[in-house]
Formats: structure tokens, sequence, C-alpha cells
């Protein structure tokens, strides 16, 4: 922790219980349903997220260097077309990628606040700590929030940029996918502004796959995670390390589906949800999926949510998308 100064301010949008109650009512919900599966958000605990800044170092994880790439090459001419006053990105974990958006949209004009919102408090504080001595004029915003529920607490006021980077729109199921889109379009609605989506492109699986199942099981050490994050809040026994981290290309749904693989018949009990289960030996349990997109897809969702499109950029290698698109 450091101590705030009046130009950097953290704010509490998550209630107190919400890990009690909002993983309880996912897990309720998830494991009970058949497949199994668990939503994503609770990878993120303090391991989780610094696990996930492993994955975007490896060298089969290329989307976090592509996505850079583009910035470096496009930020400025991204910043001309939506001058904003605030930019607000939404899961920005350990925002490493924000300065090249932060430094461009400063020349273009008139940025004063920085909001990142994100789940994961550890990730949000390490990120402003890093931030702040490059950035002395900007009001810096830490907003602990869910970004599924709790948009409506965004600023509504002056003219936004929201930007989700990092393709964890992904990671949204289709038909959430849209809705969220619409949430976005209604929060910019009201005093105008822009979403600058970042998506990672489909290509081929010997690519894709890698990506999500590292030589080094760091992608396979942070699948498991989530299991550890039941077991300290739930109280639940799972044996993590009796579960196989399998990675599938689904062609059809041009997805990436991540799953845990029970090596061996297991019964697992959950006293936080007063539940019992049981795994059959080779039994997956879904955790992830992680969409991959073609530009001219991302185009007609974000026209489908409201947008129109401003513009869209690749990087050299025509892995990964950003796209900007205006909510008037
Ligand atoms: N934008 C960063 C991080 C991407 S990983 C990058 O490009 O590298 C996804 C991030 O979203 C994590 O930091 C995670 O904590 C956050 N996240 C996941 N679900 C969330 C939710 N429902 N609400 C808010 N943040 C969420
Ligand atoms: N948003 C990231 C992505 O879809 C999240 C991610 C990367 C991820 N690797 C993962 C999620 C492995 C679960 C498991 O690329």
């Amino acid at each position: 922790m450091t101590l705030p100064t009046d130009r950097r301010s953290v704010f509490h949008h998550l209630p107190p219980d919400h890990v009690g109650r909002s993983l309880r009512a996912d897990v309720l919900a998830g494991l009970t349903a058949s497949p199994k599966t668990l939503p994503s958000k609770w990878f993120y605990d303090e391991r989780g997220s610094g696990l996930f800044e492993q994955i975007t170092e490896l060298p089969e994880y290329y989307p976090t260097r592509a996505e850079r790439e583009v910035l470096e090459l496009f930020a400025e001419e991204i910043a001309a077309a939506s001058p904003a006053e605030i930019l607000i990105e939404l899961g920005s974990g350990s925002s490493r990628k924000t300065p090249l958006l932060l430094d461009a949209l400063k020349a273009a004009g008139s940025l004063r606040r920085y909001v990142a919102v994100d789940v994961s408090e550890s990730a949000l504080l390490d990120a402003g700590n890093a931030l702040a001595p490059a950035f002395p004029d900007l009001e810096l915003h830490a907003v602990t929030a869910d970004f599924e529920t709790q948009l409506h607490l965004l600023p509504r006021q002056g003219h936004r940029m929201v930007a989700f980077l990092g393709g964890t729109i992904g990671n949204f199921e289709p038909a959430a996918r849209a809705r969220f889109l619409a949430d976005i379009h209604e929060l910019l609605g009201s005093a105008g502004g822009s979403l600058l989506l970042g998506t990672d492109l489909v290509k081929s699986p010997r690519v894709l796959v890698p990506a999500y199942a590292d030589a080094d099981g760091v992608t396979a050490d942070f699948n498991r995670n989530v299991l550890r994050v039941l077991n300290t809040e739930l109280g639940a026994d799972f044996d993590v390390e009796a579960f196989e981290h399998v990675a599938v290309w689904r062609p059809r749904e041009e997805w990436i589906e991540m799953r845990l693989r029970a090596s061996r018949p297991m019964r697992v009990h959950l006293p936080g949800v007063n539940l019992d289960i049981r795994f059959h030996d080779g039994e997956e349990l879904r955790t992830e999926i992680s969409a991959k997109f073609r530009v001219g897809g991302v185009a007609e969702e974000l026209q489908g949510a409201g947008f129109s499109v401003l513009g869209q950029w690749t990087d050299r290698q025509n892995r990964y998308a950003l796209t900007l698109a205006d909510a008037m």
C-alpha cells in the first residue's frame, strides 16, 4: 500500500461479502450443472493475478505482445479519433499496456482521469503504484468492482473512452457478450464516448492451443488455481493436483475451451455451500472459454449493440485486433 495523494483514489464497490455470496451462488449453479462449469472471474485472487502476469510473458502466449504492438503502432491514431477526458479500463489487471494509450490520449489533448476497474484489489494497487510516478498530473482511480454487474457505478459524465483489452471479451459466452456490449453502450450513451475493444483473432490451432497449454505448465497452474480458491473460500477439499489441465480448440464455435479433467474418481466436499459432488474418472469440468474473432464479426457485434465503428487495427502478423467504436 502507498498513501493516496489528492490525485489518487481507491473506490471499493464490491460488497464486503462479494466473495462469500457471489462465489457461493456461482459454485452451486456451476457444480450441480451437467457438464460441471465454473465462471472465470474466480481465477483472479492474488495468486491467480500473479500467475496471469506470468502467462503474459510466456513465449507461447502471443496475445499480450500482439496487443502491445497494435498500441505501439496505432495508439496515436486511436487517441486522435476519440480524444477522451476519462479513460475507463475494464479488467485492467496490471495495466502494463495502458501507458501507451495514456500517453497518446494526453498528447491528443484533454485526458484528465484514468479509472482502472478490476475484481482483483492486489492487481489494482500494484498497477496504481507502478503508474503514478509516470503520470503525476493525471487523476488515478482504482475501482474494485465486478464489470458484469456494476457498470452503472462508473463515471457517467464527460467524454469517456472505455478500454476492454486483453481479449477478455472472448471469455464471455456469445449471449452474455452481446448483453455486455449493450451495457457498455448504455453506460456511454448519456454523455458520449467510445469503446476500444481488444480481440484475439482466429488462427491455426497449432498457434492457439499452445498459448493456452504452455510447456512449463503455468497455464495449467492458473487453471487449477480456481480449485484452490474454492478450497480457501469455501473450505472445499479438492485434491488440486489430481486435475489435469485441458485446452481444446472448438472449430465450430471458434473458441478455446479450458477444462480440468479428473485423473481418478473423486468425491469433493464443499462445506461452504453444503454440497457433496462426485467426479468420475476422466470427467471434465469446464472453467473458461476464450473466443477468437474475425475483424468483420467484431464490427457486426458492435453495430448490433448500437455502436458505430470508427476504426480497426491489427498487428503486423494479423494475430490480434483493436476496434474503436463510437457510442453515438
Ligand atoms: N487487461 C489485462 C488483464 C487481462 S486478464 C491485460 O490485457 O493483460 C482479465 C482481467 O479481468 C483480470 O485482471 C481479472 O481480475 C479481471 N476480471 C475478470 N472478471 C472480472 C469481472 N467480472 N469484473 C472485473 N474484473 C474482472
Ligand atoms: N483473457 C485471457 C485470454 O482469454 C485469459 C486467459 C489466458 C486464460 N490464459 C488463460 C483463462 C488460461 C483461463 C485459462 O486469453
